[in-house]
């Protein structure tokens, strides 16, 4: 999951990292009262979860509690590289800025271990100092077990060539990131800019932290960080039942076993759709390996409701849980969702092969009910979902 700005800012003062301070807003005109607590002036910050806000207009310095308002009204409702900006950040203005410096933390898979990168030529443009100047920005790779002490902190400082004065300072936030990074179970903490100013003090004024969502079993305080608005309600829908589900732009439902399956069968309906008006998947669904009559009237209840879906796609083979199983779960979800009063009107092509696949073809057989049909292969079945989806369309 990755953090707005604000929410990444309250991490690192929580571990002692200096920031600034500063509030979000969605409407303009409380820009004004907070701007007159931080001295009259204040920086405006839309907060979109994508880089390059400063170049795109939505980081504005604001002299007057009124200059604030105007510049929140021209930032919100912006839209930046696809993001509309829904919040503002009123922050602190920061003292005069001398330099401005890139430090970060994140995991390095290809390497398998944990990596620093630091640059003393921060600011707004990191990406092209390292395209065009790869010698200015230092990467260090950290041990997971040593981690980083006040020494491995100097090291890094000494790579990236950070000047004497501010070294120490540096170093003691790189030491307090890096406690950001383990303690809250982050897969990346940047501060650009980490802007020194002029008392020599270094401040960061700016921070992308992105957490590791297999860790938020152990960290409650995430679900609060979750941006609701942003959510798809049906993906919201599916993550309360414990689903793995993803919205795609598709007609075709689709429900597997297995996530290299479901994988395989968006690949086949995408296919079969060439052929068929264009229709393509309209969902990733995978109910794993154990489904029970209540997990696939979970996933069908989700599918079913989605307003896009034409067809509906059940491609399981069985393993453990075997065919029969399926089966019986296929025909329960459907009596299931008939007595909680939903409309089940979408045609449904199920493909059952493998563990007891001939038991489980039997029961739909003779479940018989009227808007399920059964296709043997997988290609096959694929084709038919798209040609009722296409039908419907
Ligand atoms: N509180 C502040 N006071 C003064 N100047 C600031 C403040 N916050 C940001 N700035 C200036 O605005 C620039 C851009 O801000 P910031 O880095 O937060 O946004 P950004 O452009 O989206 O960054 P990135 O591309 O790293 O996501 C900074 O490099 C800094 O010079
Ligand atoms: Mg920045």
């Amino acid at each position: 999951m990755d953090l707005f700005e604000y929410q990444a800012r309250d991490l690192f003062a929580k571990h002692g990292v200096p920031v600034l301070a500063g509030e979000v807003i969605d409407t303009p005109e409380a820009a004004r009262e907070i701007t007159e607590r931080l001295g009259g002036k204040s920086v405006v910050k839309a907060q979109v979860k994508v880089g390059g806000r400063g170049k795109a207009g939505g980081v504005k310095l604001a002299a007057t509690p009124d200059e604030a308002v105007a510049r929140a009204t021209d930032i919100l409702g912006m839209d930046i590289k696809g993001h509309t900006v829904h919040k503002v950040m009123i922050a602190e203005t920061a003292p005069e800025i001398v330099e401005e410096y890139y430090v970060s933390f994140l995991l390095d898979r290809a390497n398998r271990t944990f990596l620093s990168i630091a640059s003393v030529e921060g600011g707004m443009e990191i990406e092209e100092v390292a395209a065009t100047r790869p010698e200015a920005v230092a990467k260090i790779a950290i041990d997971a077990i040593d981690g980083v002490d006040k020494a491995k902190a100097q090291e890094i400082v000494a790579a990236a060539k950070f000047p004497a004065e501010v070294a120490d300072k540096v170093a003691d936030v790189l030491v307090k990131l890096w406690e950001v990074f383990v303690e809250e179970d982050a897969l990346l903490v940047e501060v650009n800019p980490l802007a020194k100013v002029a008392s020599g003090d270094v401040i960061a004024l700016d921070g992308k932290v992105s957490l590791d969502d297999n860790a938020e079993f152990r960290h409650p305080e995430f679900e609060a960080l979750h941006d609701k608005a942003a959510a798809n309600p049906l993906e919201a829908a599916a993550k309360a039942k414990g689903l793995n589900y993803v919205k795609l732009d598709g007609e075709v439902g689709i429900i597997g076993n297995g996530a290299g399956l479901v994988m395989s069968t968006l690949d086949v309906v995408a296919y079969a759709g060439e052929k068929h008006n264009g229709v393509k998947p309209a969902n990733f669904l995978d109910i794993g390996g154990g489904a029970s009559a209540e997990v696939m009237a979970n996933g069908l209840e989700i599918i079913l409701g989605d307003p896009d879906v034409k067809s509906v796609f059940v491609n399981v083979f069985g393993g453990i849980t075997a065919c029969d199983a399926v089966a019986n779960g296929i025909v329960q979800a459907l009596d299931l969702l008939k007595s909680k009063g939903e409309e089940v009107n979408k045609p449904l092509v199920v493909r059952l092969d493998g563990n007891n696949a001939e038991l489980g073809r039997k029961i739909l057989t003779d479940a018989n009910h009227p808007l399920v049909q059964q296709v043997d292969t997988m290609d096959g079945a694929a084709d038919k979902a798209a040609e009722l989806a296409a039908a419907a369309k």
